[in-house]
């Protein structure tokens, strides 16, 4: 369902001011280059390390790439390559930044339901994909007819499935969104903002006609409440004066749940419980009490979990709300009382953004420019990351080691592949 809410904050509209800046640039030679045979590595005389542009305007990358579905730290490889100077309109790109979302590792698990194809045009010797969802990235090169963007832009990939897990790529222009002023934005927060962010946001916006006399006084509730989605859905909440009821699940020592229950306070959440509070009898109570008798209904759920979880969510609504269900981190289906549908006319949904995005490319836009707005006026947090390093050297099983963790509970942050390459 995608309603028209009513909403707190209009959304604002955006356009891609052209840059003209390296238009006319001559696209230099133009030949085949086999995998691994141009671009040889030159000394860089400024930092003493290699550089990766050849004589030849070539660019040496390399790539995450999986040629069969499994575990990452068996089927992922780096494979290096050459990438011929951009024509037409054509962009060079070097990575800043990319996260590893839970969804990236269970699309090379082989049970996602997006499969990118099986390639051989980055000169693999199997056809393979490059991993990888999401991920800043900076122009390093443009061709002739490129009008949009210019060498030092940073940008993101307009569509999910494009492979965002290698040091540099080639796309044309047609497939970027450009970053309107990087001043005052990191690339942790670029690179993480086209996915997570966006699906709270649309969640919140398009699943519950919120009534905006009542600011302050609706809730919406949510496990998985300490992921990136979650984190970005209190903020936005916050924002558009939405009250939240978070739950999340218990840390080894109750040190360590206050400590988490304390960060997501920061953020704006307005109650923090455990999934065992959640769970238990005294629930239904402490609801009655969060929501002053019922008097501040509960309206949207955001399910990540699933299972008993989602079950528990759902039992707090209030009549006509929605549970939309965007993860499945238990791996357990969600179960739901018959009454709930009869007597209570609750709306179960799912939400996908990938598919979302490829329907409303410019609402995908001007989402991803709100909330980097949010985030330049200090509104919108960092998520908390664990930086995986990459350069030249780094090794292809370093990088995949990393990517394995990704599906580890309780985390002290997501992992963010920070390339610290030369160009
Ligand atoms: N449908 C969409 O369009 C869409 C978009 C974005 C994300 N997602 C999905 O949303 C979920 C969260 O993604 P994210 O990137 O925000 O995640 P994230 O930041 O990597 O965080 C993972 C979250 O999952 C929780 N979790 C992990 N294992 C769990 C388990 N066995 N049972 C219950 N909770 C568990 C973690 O809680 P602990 O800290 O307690 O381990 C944490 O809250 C994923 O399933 C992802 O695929 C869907």
């Amino acid at each position: 369902m995608l309603s028209c809410a009513v909403v707190r904050s209009a959304t604002r509209s955006s356009s891609i001011s052209a840059s003209l800046a390296l238009r006319g640039r001559a696209s230099p030679l133009r030949f085949p280059a086999p995998s691994g045979q141009h671009g040889d590595l030159l000394p860089n005389t400024h930092s003493g390390q290699k550089r990766f542009i050849s004589v030849y305007g070539y660019t040496q990358s390399k790539a995450l790439v999986y040629s069969r579905y499994g575990e990452p730290k068996d089927v992922l490889r780096l494979h290096k390559h050459s990438i011929s100077p951009p024509h037409g309109t054509q962009v060079t790109l070097r990575l800043l930044a990319a996260p590893l979302n839970p969804a990236d590792v269970n699309q090379i698990q082989g049970v996602y339901p997006s499969k990118p194809p099986f390639q051989t045009t980055l000169g693999t010797e199997e056809p393979s994909a490059v991993a990888g969802n999401e991920g800043a990235f900076e122009v390093i090169a443009t061709g002739s007819n490129v009008k949009n963007l210019a060498k030092g832009d940073w940008v993101v990939m307009k569509q999910t499935g494009q492979g965002t897990w290698r040091t540099h790529a080639q796309l044309d222009e047609s497939q970027l969104i450009k970053i309107e002023s990087k001043e005052g934005l990191s690339p942790l927060q670029v690179s993480t903002v086209s996915v997570n962010p966006v699906t709270a946001y649309r969640m919140i916006k398009d699943f519950c006609d919120w009534d905006w006399m009542r600011a302050g006084e609706e809730w919406l509730i949510q496990n998985g409440a300490n992921s990136g989605v979650g984190r970005a859905a209190i903020q936005l909440a916050r924002e558009w004066g939405i009250k939240t009821l978070n739950v999340v699940r218990e840390r080894k020592t109750p040190e360590q749940t206050d400590a988490l229950k304390k960060e997501l306070y920061e953020l704006g959440a307005n109650a923090v419980v455990t999934e065992a509070e959640l769970l238990s009898g005294e629930f239904k109570n402490m609801v009655n009490e969060i929501t002053r008798q019922g008097k501040e209904p509960i309206r949207l759920a955001l399910n990540c979990v699933g299972g008993k979880s989602a079950t528990a969510l759902a039992k707090t609504l209030a009549p006509g709300s929605h549970l939309v269900t965007y993860g499945a981190m238990s791996k357990q289906p969600v179960a739901l009382p018959s009454g709930l549908l009869i007597f209570k006319n609750l709306v179960f949904d799912g939400f996908w953004v990938s598919k979302w995005g490829d329907k409303h490319p410019e609402l995908k836009e001007n989402t991803i420019n709100d909330v980097l707005e949010l985030t330049r006026t200090g509104k919108f947090k960092d998520i908390p990351v664990e930086y995986i390093k990459w350069t030249w050297e780094t090794e292809g099983s370093e990088l995949a080691a990393g990517v394995q963790e990704t599906l580890s509970g309780f985390r002290k942050g997501k992992g963010l592949l920070k390339y610290e390459g030369d160009e």
